[in-house]
């Protein structure tokens, strides 16, 4: 039996921090307390979701290969997402150079972030999420060896958020996603990534200045496997046994 818990935490309505897990039934009072003291900085709401999910995850042995790249300012590192996105999945940069400057100023036709991600024909350019001014949340991931593939990353050099951001660009391309491009919308934080089967998980420094509150993700989907893609995204749980070797 596997159990999904997810947490978010928010100071007067806004996010602060969110994780999730998926877990077997030993391990969950364990996990549901390590989520409740996850927020590093205030908050004054937390909900904590724990459900038991039909069927047990599917599990994939091994997550996209992690690559670093460093530029010496953010438009090399864009001109460098646009073109390995126009060569390897002939993504025109007719389409990509506009987003990427939205994305840099966030992607809610509203003004500000996107709670979730814009969902793009690679083909087109065409936007296809229902409401433009909602997202798309990826959820229902995990590792299944979190501590190991935590220490693997850590001693490679990398950081703890590249572990959740990993999986979930992870599982974003086990569900179809042909391509996706990142950036935080932590001001401190500048380092994006580009992730796709063929590219591996690319993280990108800088891809913003520092300070902006500014960010959001990008999936490219065909239209024709929007439905079926969308429906793995939210729906289907997935673990992921280890890191790839590879990067
Ligand atoms: N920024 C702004 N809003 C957010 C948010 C974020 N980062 N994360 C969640 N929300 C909002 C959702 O948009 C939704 O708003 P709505 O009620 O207005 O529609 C609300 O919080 C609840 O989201 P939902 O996904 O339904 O909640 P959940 O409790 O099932 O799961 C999370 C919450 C945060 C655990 C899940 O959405 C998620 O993001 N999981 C992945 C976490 C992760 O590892 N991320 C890696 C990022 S590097
Ligand atoms: P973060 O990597 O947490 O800084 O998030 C950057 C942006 O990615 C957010 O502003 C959201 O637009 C989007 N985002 C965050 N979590 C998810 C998710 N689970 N699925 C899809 N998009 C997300």
């Amino acid at each position: 039996m596997f159990y999904s818990v997810r947490m978010r935490a928010t100071l007067e309505g806004k996010h602060v921090s969110g994780q999730e897990r998926i877990v077997k039934k030993e391990d969950l009072e364990r996990v549901i307390l390590e989520l409740h003291r996850r927020p590093k900085g205030d908050w004054d709401f937390q909900t904590l979701k724990v459900e038991r999910l039909k069927e047990p995850p599917e599990v994939i042995e091994k997550s996209l290969s992690v690559r670093s790249y460093k530029f010496s300012c953010i438009p090399l590192a864009v001109n460098f997402i646009v073109g390995i996105l126009e060569t390897e999945h002939g993504i025109g940069r007719e389409i990509t150079k506009p987003l990427l400057a939205k994305l840099q100023k966030g992607l809610n036709p509203e003004g500000g972030n996107l709670k979730g991600a814009l969902i793009v024909d690679p083909k087109t350019g065409e936007v296809l999420n229902e409401d433009p001014t909602e997202g798309v949340r990826t959820i229902l991931f995990d590792w299944l060896d979190r501590e190991g593939v935590r220490d693997e990353l850590l001693k490679r050099g990398y950081t703890e958020r590249t572990l959740d951001a990993l999986a979930l660009a992870t599982k974003n391309i086990y569900c179809g996603v042909e391509a996706e491009v990142c950036i935080s919308d932590d001001p401190d934080y500048t380092t994006g990534y580009v992730a796709s089967e063929r590219l591996g998980y690319i993280r990108i420094s800088p891809i913003k200045e520092k300070g902006s509150p500014f960010g959001g993700r990008i999936y490219f989907v065909r239209r024709e496997k929007l439905e079926e893609t969308l429906r793995c995204l939210r729906k289907k749980a997935l673990l992921i046994r280890e890191l790839s070797t590879l990067g």
